[in-house]
């Protein structure tokens, strides 16, 4: 424990969401999302698995709080499954839906535990999706209003709601890459979409705000910092032209009503008068998921990364002080809200022996990273949490189960939730930095 202590009511917590870990895809009125469209297309995700079981939390999620609680975390970061509510997307609730998050939300205030929750982590109502999805403007009033149902039903006892879970995501890897639902390959459709979702977040934030909601509101933006690989014009353009892409994409709207320029960056979306009026709504806070830094390399081939620290089992490299270095970018750029670190974790290769993981990489994954964020708190940045990324191994999107990230171990042939040495570790941490 050589890590002085964090500031006093700073939150300590674990993350998960929706699609990852509840299964029960086709119960009690749950509409399709477009991750169950994904996953059951042959070819789309690691070995064909889908998450229409995953950790079974949606039968669990008691005995899951309980779990949560034996952590020694003060708060929990989930998801709410749009199409669990609303199946279509629009028109009818579903009333068995609302009364799970409900009775989710009531036993972890039993607990003690604070609830943080995000009301997007990619499973857009498959009905939705049917009449045009992220690539039509409609979209984002249809979340407004999905928003102001979730936030008068539920925000006088959560602390947090959060727009939208990494909206890069949704757009790049939804609609730019194809590797993440809804699976479009066109860079100016992923650009038109960023559009819609910082759109979405805009009215969403304003219908909460008219409905008197009292919970905390923003958004999460994963980000990261940003190396060029060599001292040269191209790289040094590559990195400021990734950081650009990455973090200014979403950061610039928000907080400068503008997106950014950069060289190289020429796709851009059609924006209408005063949407950045919306897009700008004041955030309570800011939630930042950090993995790992973007490495920028023009040579072909690119120079490798070095690694110095080595690499997580999904290959991003463990770089800790770009933690430190990305916080104190965004602070000097931005007039930031408190900042809460909403995700941070890693994959490693675990084995269960004799009803142990001994995951020491992970222990000194989470270790590090929160030196780095113990500096940038000390550098003036302020930050009021930390979730780890997740609770539990879970659904990995396109890798599938292979890839665990949790501080529980799953066995998914029996749901048998095993705490790994990080779980004691992380709760031992906790109780020596409160
Ligand atoms: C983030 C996602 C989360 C999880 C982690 C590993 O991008 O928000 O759902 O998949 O990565």
């Amino acid at each position: 424990m050589t890590v002085s202590k964090f500031p006093s009511g700073f939150s300590w917590g674990v993350a998960t969401a929706a699609y990852q870990i509840e299964g029960a895809a086709r119960e009690d009125g749950r509409g399709p999302s477009i991750w169950d469209t994904f996953s059951h297309f042959p070819g789309n995700v690691h070995k064909g698995h889908t998450g229409d079981v995953a950790c079974d939390h949606y039968h669990r999620y008691r005995e899951d709080i309980d779990l949560i609680g034996s952590l020694g975390v003060d708060a929990y970061r989930f998801s709410i499954a749009w199409p669990r509510v609303q199946p279509l997307g629009r028109g009818a609730w579903n009333d068995k839906g609302l009364d799970f998050y409900d009775r989710l939300v009531d036993r972890l205030l039993e607990k003690g535990l604070r609830p943080h929750a995000t009301l997007y982590h990619w499973d857009l109502p498959q009905g939705l999706q049917d009449i045009g999805g992220w690539a039509t403007r409609e979209t984002a009033q249809r979340f407004a209003d999905y928003a102001e149902v979730m936030g008068k039903r539920l925000g006088d006892r959560v602390t947090a709601i959060a727009t939208h879970n990494e909206p890069w995501c949704t757009a790049v890897l939804g609609h730019g890459i194809g590797q993440f639902a809804p699976g479009a390959r066109d860079f100016q459709l992923a650009a038109q979409v960023s559009h819609h979702l910082l759109l979405s977040h805009g009215l969403a934030m304003q219908a909460m705000r008219a409905a008197g909601v009292k919970a905390q509101l923003g958004i999460v933006l994963n980000q990261s910092s940003t190396t060029p690989a060599t001292d040269s014009q191209a790289d040094r353009d590559m990195a400021e032209r990734e950081y650009a892409t990455f973090v200014r994409w979403f950061m610039d709207p928000i907080f400068l009503k503008r997106y950014p320029k950069a060289p190289g960056l020429d796709i851009y979306p059609v924006v209408r008068e005063n949407d950045f009026e919306v897009i700008a709504q004041p955030l309570d806070f800011l939630g930042i998921n950090y993995y790992t830094r973007i490495w920028a390399s023009s040579a072909k081939p690119p120079v490798p990364a070095p690694k110095l620290m080595g690499e997580n089992d999904m290959g991003w490299e463990i770089y800790p002080q770009g933690l430190t270095e990305l916080l104190l970018k965004v602070n000097a750029d931005y007039k930031l809200p408190p900042v809460y670190i909403t995700e941070n974790g890693m994959a490693n290769a675990d084995v269960l022996e004799g009803n142990q993981v001994n995951d020491q990489p992970r222990i000194e994954y989470v270790r590090t990273h929160l030196e780095a964020l113990r500096a940038a708190i000390a550098a003036g940045v302020d930050v009021r949490g930390y979730f780890y990324w997740s609770l539990l191994d879970n659904y990995e999107w396109n890798s599938g189960y292979d890839k665990r990230f949790g501080l529980v171990h799953v066995d998914y042939e029996t749901q048998k939730r095993t705490p790994k040495a990080s779980a004691h570790w992380y709760r031992d941490f906790i109780a020596a930095n409160r």
